[in-house]
């Protein structure tokens, strides 16, 4: 005992000197890659700025943002890694542009490879990756979005009149974020693979995509009754669910009928072409369709959210929306693709709330290699960058702090415009494949929404402040009061 206890106190200076070294070379090495950035000068050991990153992830950024304005990026320390923020456009571009296996590569999610396998379409890069985004066109055709269309507005109506039936008149408010979120899984569900999957399968879907969502945002120990674990194999299920049905499609297809759901207008090209092209086995299409819904389903809450919360804080905006769409549409049969077309202000609305509230804020991705990045600053190899999209939406459109959907109008199309500031879906090899898609969804949520409801928010403290879900939402989850706005909720039929 008095043997042990002298070894160890002969040994503390020791460890105690090589804590020190090592918390030297790591502020050392900070410095080192930061070199004349703007950033914290001090770093804490280890966890970096970890904590205050996760108590408060807004300020965080602001701050992130703020520091940048001069030099364009920022740099900081998070868990034993260096990251750098970027405010400036043109060197956004720069990372978006150069994803490719020597430059950048997606991360999408700290722990993503582990938690839905490194066959994910983010994590392609060059011919092979192409290859599966030409054979993704079919997919996103005017004839599959007639098609998608009539499913999006069946399920939108159905979730709308349930919302009437438990929350119109009632003088709580009740918060939207839940009930959108629950809308969108089962949109995309429907529109990707709904004729294939039964009753069971869409509860157990369901049940899956919570246990996903859960243990997203947990620490990636993967053991049974941990979160993380849970979900890892509910995606491994889910996938599995998918592939069962690109099986099922195939068969359809090749006997030759008629596509009905996203997966058909896919498979439908893919079993015209012998030999079958390369990443087109079920199980790998089973993994992109996850891939996609993943990709659809944060992202289309967040706009759903603040569409609602910009057109109650807009009157005059949500007035011309309701007098365009009553001119073009009533609400006794679904909106037709050529209506939809019509639409114009109510699609510079959607496209505003994405320019004005860009669902994923930052697209973060790792550096596989040095990268020179300016003249003066090389990014080194294993920085995780931040391209900040939200910054890149305050820069270059007129008045960028205005929320101002004529902008996108046929007269100034800023969208032309100022296209390399639009970044909400992304540029380059992996820009957003359901762009179209999901702003045809927004389109139709926004017209049906404010067609049918009257909707006041409740008014709490900082409702309207930005949080990290971590796609962005409203700080209130976007509480509103409903009433019906007309006499009584119509039938629809297709
Ligand atoms: C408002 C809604 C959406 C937003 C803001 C959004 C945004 C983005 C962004 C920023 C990226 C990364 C782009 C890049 O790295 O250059 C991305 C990729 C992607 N998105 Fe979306 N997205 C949305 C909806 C959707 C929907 C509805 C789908 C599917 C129907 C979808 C499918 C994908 C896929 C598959 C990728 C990966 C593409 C690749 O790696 O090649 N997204 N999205
Ligand atoms: C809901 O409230 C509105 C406005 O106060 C009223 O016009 C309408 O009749 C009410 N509807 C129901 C179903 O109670
Ligand atoms: C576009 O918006 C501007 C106002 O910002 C307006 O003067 C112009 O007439 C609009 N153009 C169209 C085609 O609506």
């Amino acid at each position: 005992m008095v043997f042990s206890v002298s070894i160890r106190a002969s040994l503390a200076p020791y460890i105690v000197s090589a804590l020190l070294l090592f918390l030297l070379l790591e502020q050392l090495s900070y410095l080192i890659k930061k070199r004349n950035l703007p950033g914290p000068l001090f770093v804490p050991p280890i966890i970096g700025n970890a904590v205050s990153l996760v108590r408060d992830p807004t300020s965080f950024w602001n701050k992130q943002s703020t520091i940048a304005k001069n030099s364009g990026l920022s740099a900081n320390y998070l868990i034993g890694k260096f990251i750098l923020y970027i405010r400036e456009t043109e060197l956004s571009q720069q990372i978006f542009s150069n994803v490719r296996p020597d430059a950048f590569h997606l991360v999408g999610h700290p722990f993503g490879k582990k938690l839905f396998g490194d066959h994910n379409l983010i994590y392609m890069f060059g011919e092979d990756h192409k290859s599966v985004r030409r054979h993704l066109a079919p997919n996103f055709t005017p004839k599959s979005f007639s098609t998608y269309s009539v499913l999006q507005q069946l399920v939108i109506l159905r979730h709308l009149r349930q919302w009437d039936n438990s929350f119109s008149n009632e003088s709580r408010p009740v918060s939207l974020r839940n009930l959108v979120r629950e809308l969108n899984l089962e949109t995309s569900q429907t529109v990707f693979v709904g004729p294939y999957l039964d009753k069971e399968a869409r509860n157990r879907f369901r049940s899956d995509y919570n246990l996903f969502n859960l243990g997203s945002m947990a620490l990636p120990i993967d053991l049974p009754g941990f979160a993380f674990g849970e979900a890892r194999r509910a995606v491994k299920r889910l996938a599995e669910t998918l592939a069962v049905c690109a099986g099922k499609s195939k068969t359809r297809m090749a006997s030759g009928e008629e596509p009905t759901c996203l997966i058909d207008f896919w498979m439908q090209a893919i079993v015209a072409e012998t030999p079958p092209p390369p990443h087109s086995g079920d199980d790998e299409i089973g993994g992109f369709l996850f891939d996609f819904l993943f990709a659809a389903q944060d992202a289309s809450t967040s706009s759903l959210l603040w569409a609602v919360t910009l057109l109650e804080s807009e009157p005059e905006v949500l007035s011309r929306v309701r007098e365009e769409v009553a001119r073009i549409w009533s609400p006794e049969s679904l909106i037709t693709v050529d209506q939809l077309a019509e639409m114009k202000y109510t699609r510079s609305v959607a496209r505003e709330v994405i320019r004005f509230r860009p669902p994923a804020t930052m697209v973060p991705h790792v550096a596989a290699k040095d990268f020179p990045l300016t003249e003066s600053y090389t990014i080194p190899k294993g920085t995780i960058v931040f391209p900040s999209v939200f910054d890149s939406s305050f820069q270059g459109f007129t008045e960028p702090d205005r929320f101002d959907p004529d902008r996108f109008n046929e007269t100034r199309k800023e969208d032309q415009v100022f296209k390399r500031n639009f970044l909400a879906f992304g540029w380059g090899p992996h820009q957003c494949v359901g762009q179209r898609y999901a702003l045809n969804h927004l389109v139709l949520f926004v017209a049906m929404f404010s067609t049918l409801f009257d909707f006041k928010r409740f008014r709490s403290d900082g409702c309207d402040e930005i949080v990290y879900s971590p796609t962005i939402t409203p700080k209130d989850g976007c509480a509103v009061f409903l009433s019906r706005r007309v006499a009584v909720y119509p039938n629809f039929s297709a």
